[in-house]
């Protein structure tokens, strides 16, 4: 049995990109519908914040959308473009933080999923995040933002596991959430990642803090940013058809603001 290596799991994008790759041509067919239901006009540049491996920046490439994205792990940033370079793609990958960040042109739309944007721990860094985004956009793009809502009384989901396979890599992902304080806005969540890729036998972890949001709470950040305003609300069946209440019985948000 392999040790167990304490890392930051972001540093090993090819293992964690996978934990969310299956869910890659349905969050991106979303992204398309999204920008064809709310943007008024043909939507080309595309923004993500915090794009890990890349997996929907090179499916969107591929679709032929001109892709910015910001990751602020070196590791990743180049495992992002060596993965586009292989498939003779391009788009321009920034070694950035997405707290605050400037980019070379305006987008006319952008995303953040898979609970990245709660990352951000602090409420300043997450509105100087949705600051810089709406700053990015041109009028009357889209932003669409991925992540998980709290329930006021909620209790904490203890552990999930899930497997995936591409080529002759397979890995087992276990998350287990280790503490949630929300009196003062975080999650500590625990990731295992068991790693087989050919000779290789790895067993990773890592402990990550997130912010945590009731629908409250995120209603009350966006009226802090007039810049943007909330179109509707989706759940993670990705499904444009299918908008949501905005209420506290939503867990698994995703937001469409329009930069004004
Ligand atoms: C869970 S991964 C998600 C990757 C991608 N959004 C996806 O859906 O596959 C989170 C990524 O966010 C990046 N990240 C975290 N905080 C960041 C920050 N402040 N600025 C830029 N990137 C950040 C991490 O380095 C990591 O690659």
């Amino acid at each position: 049995m392999p040790a167990t290596h304490v890392v930051d799991c972001y540093d090993y994008p090819q293992y964690w990109d996978l934990a969310f790759r299956e869910d890659t041509k349905l969050e991106a067919t979303f992204i398309e519908a999204a920008t064809r239901k709310f943007c008024k006009f043909p939507v080309r540049r595309l923004c993500e914040a915090g794009c890990g491996g890349g997996r929907l920046v090179v499916e969107l490439a591929a679709r032929g959308f001109a892709l910015t994205a910001l990751d602020q792990n070196a590791a990743t940033v180049a495992y992002v473009q060596k993965r586009l370079r292989r498939r003779k793609l391009t788009a321009n990958i920034l070694l950035e933080d997405m707290a605050d960040f400037q980019l070379p042109s305006k987008v006319d739309a952008a995303f953040c999923l898979t609970n990245t944007f709660r990352h951000l721990t602090s409420e300043s860094q997450a509105l100087s995040h949705l600051r810089s985004m709406a700053r990015n956009l041109r009028k009357g793009g889209i932003y669409i933002l991925g992540f998980h809502l709290y329930p006021p009384e909620a209790d904490l989901v203890k552990i999930e596991k899930w497997s995936a396979k591409h080529g002759k890599t397979h890995v087992d992902f276990m998350l287990r959430a280790l503490e949630y304080v929300p009196e003062k806005r975080y999650e500590t969540l625990r990731f295992f990642l068991r790693v087989r890729s050919g000779q290789r036998n790895l067993k990773l972890q890592s402990d990550y803090r997130y912010r945590t949001y009731t629908a409250r709470q995120f209603r009350r950040l966006l009226k802090s940013v007039p810049e943007f305003k909330l179109l509707e609300v989706f759940d993670f069946w990705f499904d444009i058809e299918e908008p949501q209440d905005f209420d506290d019985e939503l867990g698994d948000a995703v937001f469409v603001l329009r930069k004004q």
